[in-house]
């Protein structure tokens, strides 16, 4: 299939309902994660321009291990309740970081990071992974997209 360039309207609703259109689009009558994830990841890099990693984090025993990504080389291991990764793992919850240096912990892979933002990834009760995303603008992900990630990484 190749890639049709579309437009992500500023509306978060509109952009949202875009993006699980998009991901479907990549995911359907996929089984293998890695290909699922690799996708995914580029499905939601062309959808937010400012940011500077997109990527999965993946259970493995006590760490998350770094999975299909875009952006530069990043750590490849974080324990449980370490980073934001780690604490999005360890609280449950996703986690919005207005100014990573802010954040006591924050794992630094790309100095010119200024915002985050982690999203627990769910199979019933279990998380098996994380999306986290960096961008270089300090406050650029907001609860907004906290909301529309969360459903929108139902579709993985
Ligand atoms: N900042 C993350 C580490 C991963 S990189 O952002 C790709 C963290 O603190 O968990």
């Amino acid at each position: 299939m190749s890639y049709i360039e579309v437009e992500y309207p500023k509306d978060k609703a509109a952009f949202y309902a875009l993006l699980r259109e998009q991901l479907a689009l990549y995911l359907a009558d996929e089984t293998d994660r890695t290909a699922r994830l690799a996708n995914a990841s580029a499905v939601i890099a062309q959808a937010f321009p400012d940011a500077n990693w997109v990527g999965f984090y993946l259970v493995d025993g006590d760490t998350l291990a770094v999975g299909p990504f875009q952006g530069k080389p990043a750590v490849s291991r974080i324990g449980f309740g370490k980073g934001v990764c780690g604490t999005a793992w360890a609280q449950r919850r996703a986690q919005v970081v207005e100014e990573v240096s802010c954040f006591a912990g924050h794992i630094a892979c790309d100095c010119n990071t200024h915002s985050e933002i982690v999203i627990p990834l769910w199979d019933g009760e279990r998380i098996w992974g994380v999306l986290d995303m960096d961008s270089v603008l300090p406050g650029h992900f907001t609860d907004a997209d906290r909301v529309g990630l969360e459903e929108a990484v139902r579709l993985l």
